[in-house]
């Protein structure tokens, strides 16, 4: 299992050591032209997680693969670019510029329509624009996750991210109004685990794709809960913000969860879809 950074989560530039600690790092969704934002307040605690609306903030593809992924690739760590738009045409064409990275298209942009067709679209579009491994980034606010998912897989996607936040809105205790100055943002930490757990346990089930679980990741136990229901990498986003050192952290606690449970040297991938760890013991004992 590797251990990522969830996109948007940590600016590599700034704490290169979190990123160098980490398999891969996935940088922050880049869309065609520059992106300021929203406007502020943009990030605020909840007492089971964060709601953000910070907009896709970015500096548009040129900037940044001019002047920013070529110091991402000195860090040494493998890189992925997390690629975003409003239509299938903007993530082609910025598919179509990278090399040597895994693309992740994150299809759950603002004014991105969720539909399975739309997603497949535009996994469509940039199977067609390159060949680099493509990860799909989905929104965990559908009806049927799998149905996007198997819509993806068969235009041609390597592989699924998930999941995205979800709407959230948090008043000010004081006042009774938003606290986030658009009113709603994405919320994510702790109360994202059960629907990260429900969201990677249906698309493993319907797609057996490589999948990179993420939503409420705090300890190596959540990180194992993930790779049972059939993650085979993990992401840390949230968690990031409060604790730097939570790529180590959360790796000798994994090996200390399967330790406890006695099956340290086994795969436990999809291990809830067989009834759990009692499986494997009776076929390791
Ligand atoms: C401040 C912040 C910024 C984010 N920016 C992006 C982004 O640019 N692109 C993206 O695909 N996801 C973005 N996300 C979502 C995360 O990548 C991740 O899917 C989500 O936070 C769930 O994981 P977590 O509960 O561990 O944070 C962002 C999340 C946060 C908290």
């Amino acid at each position: 299992m590797r251990i990522l950074n969830a996109s948007g989560c940590l600016d590599a530039l700034t704490a290169p050591d979190v990123a160098r600690s980490l398999d891969a790092f996935v940088s922050k969704t880049v869309t065609p032209l520059p992106r300021e934002g929203n406007a502020p307040v943009r990030i605020a605690e909840t007492d089971v997680g964060m709601l953000n609306s910070i907009g896709l903030a970015n500096p548009g593809r040129n900037a940044f693969i001019v002047e920013t992924l070529p110091r991402l690739r000195e860090l040494g760590v493998p890189v992925w670019i997390s690629v975003g738009g409003l239509a299938a045409h903007e993530y082609a064409e910025t598919c179509a510029q990278l090399d040597d990275v895994t693309i992740e298209l994150n299809l759950s942009c603002p004014n991105v329509e969720e539909a399975a067709d739309t997603a497949a679209t535009i996994v469509a579009a940039c199977r067609e624009a390159t060949t680099l491994p493509l990860f799909a980034k989905l929104s965990p606010a559908n009806w049927d996750i799998s149905e996007v998912a198997r819509a993806v897989q068969a235009a041609g996607a390597d592989g699924l991210s998930l999941v995205n936040t979800m709407r959230g809105t948090a008043l000010d205790e004081a006042t009774l109004a938003p606290r986030l100055g658009t009113w709603s943002g994405g919320l994510s930490g702790p109360a994202l685990k059960p629907v990260a757990l429900a969201a990677v346990y249906a698309c493993w089930r319907a797609t057996r794709m490589p999948i990179v679980g993420m939503g409420g990741v705090m300890t190596g136990r959540d990180a194992l809960e993930l790779v049972a229901v059939g993650a085979q990498d993990v992401a840390l986003g949230t968690v990031l913000f409060r604790d730097p050192d939570a790529p180590q952290r959360v790796r000798a606690e994994i090996a200390a969860e399967l330790a406890a449970l006695g099956i340290a040297d086994v795969d436990v991938r999809g291990v809830a879809h067989e009834g759990g760890v009692a499986s494997l013991l009776s076929l390791t004992r």
